[in-house]
C-alpha cells in the first residue's frame, strides 16, 4: 500500500460518517436525489476517493512491487472461528480464481465454506461488469438478500470483483442499497481481513477501491475448486483498451509475474496431483513485456512443457501478440494442447480499427494459416461481437464469412453492450435491438453447424479423457473434456474420476459427445 491509498483507507476508517447501513426507506428516497459527490460527502470526509474510471485508465511507467509477505494480521487470525463463508462468483476465470484466494484467505482465518445463504455469517458477491446483463444479475442478487440482511444484522455482505471498480456501481450502492456491509476492488482482495474487521466493528459501510493497478502478492493463500484442474495466473491486467471494452479499467495495467514464481507454482501442482493446468491473463501474449527480461509467453511454455503435468492450457490469446516464437513451442506438443482461443470480435477491418483491435481481418487470417500449417490438428475457437456501434449489414457478413472460413468449432457470442467510460459508450449505440439479436441467431445457427459438424468427425474415434466427475445431468454417467476441449458423457467406475482414460466416441451431438470406456487406462496416479 502506499502512502496515499493508506490515508485514503485510514480515513475511511476513522471517518465519523452517519450509519449508512441502518438508513430508513424514508431517507432512501431522499438519497436518491443526491448526485455522487454529495453522497460521498455525505458518508465520507471529503479526502475519501471513490473508485475512478478515468484513473483506473492511467498507465504509469513505475516497476511493479511483488510481495512474498502477506499475512492475516493477528487479531483476525481466528476470527471466523465457528462462522461460514459463501462466495458467489460472475464472470470470467480470472474471478473464479480470485474467489479461491478469497476462500483461502477466510479459510486461514477460520472460515468454514457453504453452499447456503441462511448458514453464512459472511456472503461476498464476486462481481463481473463486462456487459450490462452481468451487472444486472448482481443488482438482482443483492436485493435477493436484503432481507436475509435485515433478518440478520450481523451477516457480513461485502460486494467486490470488477463492478466495484466502477464509480456509478459504489454510488448506486450506497443510494439503493445501504445494507451492504463492505465494498472492495479487484486490487484489495489481500486486504479482506482488514476490511472484514472494519466492517464488524465499524458502523459505517466500508469502501476500499484502489483505481491504479496493484502490486503483485505472490504468497496469498488458495483453497482451489478441485483437485484435478487447477488455475494459474501468469498476468494481471490489460493494457490493449479496446474501445468497448471494461476490463483494462477494472483489472489495471499489465502486470507479468516473475516465471520463476510460475514455474514454482506449476510444479508444485504437478506434484500435488493435479492433471491440468489453465494459465491466466487477460491478454497471455502479452506476457513478459514488462519484465525486465527478454522473455515471453512462449519461453514460460516451453519450461512449462518440460514439468510432469499432463495438460497445459492458456487463456485468452490477443491475435495481435501471437508470436512465431509462441506457434513453435506450441508446436512441439505433449502437454501443451493444441486447442486456442483466439478472439476475433468482428470479420471487417472497419469494426476491427474502431474496436481498437490493432489488427485486420487478413493478419487475421494469416495467423490462422500459420498456427494450422504449424498445427494441422489444431482447434480454434474465438468471441464474437455484434452489433457494435455502425455495423452495417455487409460488415455483419464479413463476420459470417469469416467464421466459415476459419472453421471455428464454437464461439462466444456477444451482443455490443456499451459500457460506461469506454471510448465506445460515448457513440451512439444505434443498431436497433432486433437487428442486433437477428444477426446474433444467424451468427449462432452458423456456429453451432460448425460445432456439430466437427463433433461428427470424432464418430468411432478413440479420443483421451481427463475424467471430471459424474455428469451433471445423470449422475450414473461420467463426463470429462479431451484435449481438444471436447466434453464427452461415458459409463465408468467412479474410481477413475481425476485419471486420464480412452474413450470411444459412439454418438455425436452439437455440443458433447457420448462414448464408451476403453479399458486400458492411460495414466495412472
Ligand atoms: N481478454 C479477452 C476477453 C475478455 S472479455 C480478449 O481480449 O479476448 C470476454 C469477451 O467479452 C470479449 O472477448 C468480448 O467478445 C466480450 N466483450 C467485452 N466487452 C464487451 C462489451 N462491451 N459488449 C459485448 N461483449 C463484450
Ligand atoms: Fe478487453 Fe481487449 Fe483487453 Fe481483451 S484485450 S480484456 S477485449 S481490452
Ligand atoms: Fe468480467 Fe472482470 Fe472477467 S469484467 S469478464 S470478471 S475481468
Amino acid at each position: 500500500m502506499n502512502e496515499k491509498q493508506r490515508l485514503e483507507s485510514q480515513q475511511i476508517r476513522q471517518g465519523n460518517s452517519p450509519d449508512v447501513k441502518s438508513e430508513t426507506n424514508e431517507n432512501l428516497n431522499r438519497l436518491k436525489k443526491l448526485s455522487s459527490d454529495e453522497l460521498i460527502s455525505k458518508y465520507f470526509q471529503t479526502t475519501y476517493e471513490p473508485p475512478n474510471l478515468k484513473k483506473a485508465r492511467s498507465r504509469r511507467k513505475k516497476d511493479v512491487d511483488i510481495h512474498y509477505d502477506f499475512d492475516i494480521p493477528l487479531e483476525m487470525k481466528a476470527a471466523g472461528k465457528g462462522k461460514k463463508f459463501l462466495i458467489r462468483t460472475y464472470g470470467c476465470q480470472m474471478n473464479e480464481h480470485d474467489t479461491e484466494v478469497m476462500a483461502g484467505i477466510l479459510t486461514n482465518m477460520g472460515y468454514e465454506s457453504t453452499d447456503d445463504t441462511n448458514e453464512a455469517d459472511i456472503i461476498l458477491l464476486n462481481t463481473c461488469a463486462i456487459r450490462e446483463n452481468a451487472e444486472n444479475k448482481v443488482f438482482g442478487e443483492i436485493g435477493h438478500l436484503k432481507p436475509l440482511k435485515l433478518e440478520k444484522p450481523d451477516l457480513i455482505l461485502g460486494v467486490c470483483g470488477c463492478m466495484s471498480q466502477e464509480e456509478s456501481v459504489v454510488n448506486r450502492i450506497l443510494k439503493k442499497h445501504p445494507f451492504v456491509d463492505l465494498i472492495f476492488g479487484t486490487h484489495n482482495i489481500h486486504r479482506l481481513p482488514t476490511l472484514i474487521n472494519e466492517a464488524m466493528f465499524g458502523k459505517e459501510m466500508v469502501v476500499e477501491v484502489w483505481s491504479k493497478e496493484g502490486d503483485i502478492i505472490e504468497n496469498l493463500p488458495k483453497v482451489r475448486n478441485g483437485k484435478i484442474k487447477a488455475w494459474v495466473n501468469i498476468m494481471y491486467g490489460c493494457d490493449k483498451f479496446c474501445t468497448y471494452c471494461i476490463v483494462p479499467y477494472t483489472r489495471g495495467k499489465e502486470r507479468s509475474r516473475r516465471p520463476e514464481d510460475i514455474i514454482q507454482e506449476v510444479r508444485h501442482l504437478a506434484a500435488q496431483g493435479y492433471k491440468e493446468i489453465t494459465l491466466l491473463g487477460q491478454n497471455v501474449n502479452a506476457y513478459g513485456k514488462d519484465l525486465d527480461i527478454d522473455y515471453g509467453l512462449g519461453d514460460l511454455m516451453d519450461e512449462i512443457h518440460k514439468i510432469d503435468i499432463p495438460r497445459v492450457r492458456f487463456t485468452t490469446s490477443h491475435p495481435r501478440d501471437f508470436d512465431d516464437r509462441l506457434i513453435e513451442v506450441l508446436a512441439q506438443g505433449g502437454n501443451l494442447l493444441d486447442h486456442i482461443h483466439l478472439p476475433v470480435q468482428s470479420g471487417s477491418s472497419d469494426i476491427l480499427r474502431v474496436m481498437a483491435r490493432r489488427y485486420t481481418r487478413e493478419d487475421y487470417l494469416k495467423l490462422v494459416r500459420k498456427i494450422r500449417e504449424a498445427m494441422p490438428n489444431a482447434t480454434l475457437t474465438t468471441d464474437i461481437i455484434v452489433g457494435f456501434p455502425n455495423e452495417t449489414d455487409e460488415q455483419f457478413e464479413e463476420t459470417m464469412s469469416l467464421v466459415e472460413e476459419v472453421g471455428f468449432e464454437s464461439a462466444y457470442t456477444f451482443i455490443y453492450s456499451p459500457r460506461e467510460g469506454t471510448p465506445a459508450a460515448k457513440w451512439e449505440d444505434n443498431i436497433p435491438m432486433q437487428v442486433k439479436k437477428a444477426r446474433l441467431q444467424r451468427l449462432n445457427a452458423l456456429v453451432n453447424k460448425q460445432s456439430a459438424e466437427a463433433m461428427k468427425k470424432y464418430e468411432g474415434q478413440i479420443v483421451k479423457v481427463l475424467v471430471e466427475g459424474e455428469s451433471k445431468k445423470d449422475p450414473e454417467v461420467l463426463s470429462g473434456y479431451t484435449e481438444r476441449n471436447k466434453l464427452v458423457n461415458f459409463k465408468g467406475p467412479k474410481s477413475i474420476i481425476g485419471e486420464i482414460v480412452e474413450v470411444k466416441i459412439t454418438n455425436t451431438k452439437t455440443w458433447t459427445l457420448d462414448g464408451e470406456l476403453v479399458e486400458s487406462v492411460v495414466e495412472v496416479n
